[in-house]
């Protein structure tokens, strides 16, 4: 299994390019299950989580094929065709590799009737339940039925009628299942207190491309009119918000000066807003973001929220940053518990963290050290690249599938700015 070293210590300067989202291709992907007619994405990252997706929609009877983009080029362009569905089931074995499977029930009960979705387990950052998925299919009419850890939704003869939903908490992924139903149901369903993520305007365009009647886009309250049938289209996924903001703490960490090429500043206010309380400069135009560290970072005091507010997933990297920032900062995490298990392996390399429930304290500023880290999720192992970016001597990161989940080429991408960083055969 591979493992990534890291010799902290340079600081980063140059340009990174931006990749296309992976929240928003992972919703994008299962929009072509809704159409007989193909849909093209383009700018879809080359990550593990993609492939899985893609080979998801292939047990389905959905034909993909990877087009025109050379293996040296970021990026890739996916054309999908689900000229006929030859399965409603997704099963067990790719559901457990891939949370975001979920996405296919809404679209998949939409256009075959019915549809068959093993249940996704636990997570490693808390329970995340699915009961806001299947409560907002329900209200347009669909009927559940939970067997042998497969959740199996129903629509009437004739198809959903639509309805109306009103979510009790703020969820990314229920939000998305909910339109991709709701946009070929017979009649008009709302949605109240959705979530609003940028990711989620990514699908409602995607959505309208294909002929769907969305109102309320980019805010909380979404009407849908459902139609008889959606066209195919061709699509770019929006630039990764999450990439961008993890690079542009990288890089801050480093006392660095990289631009984000093609990140798209409206898209990360909060945490831009939250680098520049910290001290970093940040410079925003059209086509993408930069990045400066003048001088000394100051601590700040963060609280995660749906957006707009700050995303859960910045937390852990921002964790990082202010392990270098001078005197405490406090940041609290309101949408997952069990979010900080990046702390303890933080600690294992000099920083100064205490948690408390849904609250962690650091102080700073800590003279980082090299360590062997084991990444735990996602975003907790891009906090360990960051920190290893700013510690003395090496540090390796093992358990490195989860950065390939997320991050296209990250260490082809930090190289590009100076980085000391290699993928080794362990
Ligand atoms: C998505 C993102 C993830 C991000 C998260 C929050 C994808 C593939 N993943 O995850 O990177 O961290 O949004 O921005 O886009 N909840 C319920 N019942 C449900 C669904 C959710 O109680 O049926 C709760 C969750 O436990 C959590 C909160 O709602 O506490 C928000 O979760 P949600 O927004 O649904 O996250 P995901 O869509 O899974």
């Amino acid at each position: 299994m591979d493992k990534l070293i890291i010799r902290g210590g340079n600081r980063l300067s140059g340009t990174i390019p931006i990749s296309g989202a992976k929240n928003a291709a992972l919703t994008l992907i299962p929009c072509a299950l809704l159409t007989e007619e193909a849909v093209t994405l383009r700018n879809l990252p080359r990550l593990a989580d993609i492939d899985g997706f893609q080979h998801l929609m292939n047990q389905f009877g959905v034909t993909t094929a990877i087009q025109g983009t050379r293996p040296e080029d970021f990026g890739r362009t996916m054309r999908l065709e689900a000229t006929r569905i030859t399965s409603s089931v997704a099963p067990y074995d790719l559901v457990r590799k891939m949370r975001a499977s979920i996405l296919v029930l809404g679209p998949m009960l939409a256009r075959a009737g019915e549809a068959t979705v093993s249940m996704p387990g636990g997570c490693a950052i808390g329970n995340r339940p699915i009961d806001l998925h299947l409560k907002a299919i329900e209200a347009f009419g669909a009927q559940i039925e939970l067997t042998q850890g497969y959740v199996k939704a129903i629509a009437p003869d004739g198809g959903l009628p639509g309805g109306d939903f009103d979510f009790p908490v703020v969820s990314v992924g229920a939000t998305e299942n909910a339109l991709m139903t709701a946009v070929l149901a017979n009649g008009t369903s709302r949605l109240f207190n959705a979530a609003r993520e940028p990711e989620i305007v990514d699908l409602c365009n995607l959505l309208v491309a294909m002929g769907a009647e969305i109102e309320g886009i980019g805010t909380s309250d979404l009407t849908i009119h459902g139609v008889k049938r959606l066209n195919g289209a061709t699509y770019a996924v929006m630039p990764d918000r999450i990439e961008a903001g993890s690079y542009a703490c990288a890089a801050a960490i480093t006392g660095g000066a990289v631009r984000l090429e093609g990140a798209k500043a409206n898209d990360m206010q909060a945490t831009i807003h939250a680098l520049r309380s910290i001290g970093v400069e940040v410079g925003e135009d059209a086509k993408g973001v930069d990045i400066a560290t003048p001088g000394a970072l100051s601590p700040v005091d963060l609280t995660t929220a749906p957006y707009p507010g700050l995303a859960t997933d910045m937390q852990a990297q921002l964790m990082s940053l202010l392990c270098k920032a001078d005197g405490a900062s406090v940041l609290k995490e309101t949408i997952f518990e069990n979010r900080f298990m990046h702390v303890p392996e933080l600690a294992r390399m000099g920083a100064d963290i205490s948690t408390e429930g849904r609250t962690a304290i650091v102080k700073g500023p800590s003279s980082l050290t090299g360590a062997e880290v084991m990444a735990t999720d996602l975003r907790a192992s891009m906090s360990l690249i960051i920190a290893a970016l700013a510690a003395e001597g090496e540090t390796t990161v093992r358990r490195i599938y989860h950065l390939d989940r997320g991050y296209e080429r990250l260490e082809e991408k930090l190289q590009l700015v100076g980085a000391d960083i290699e993928r080794v055969d362990d």
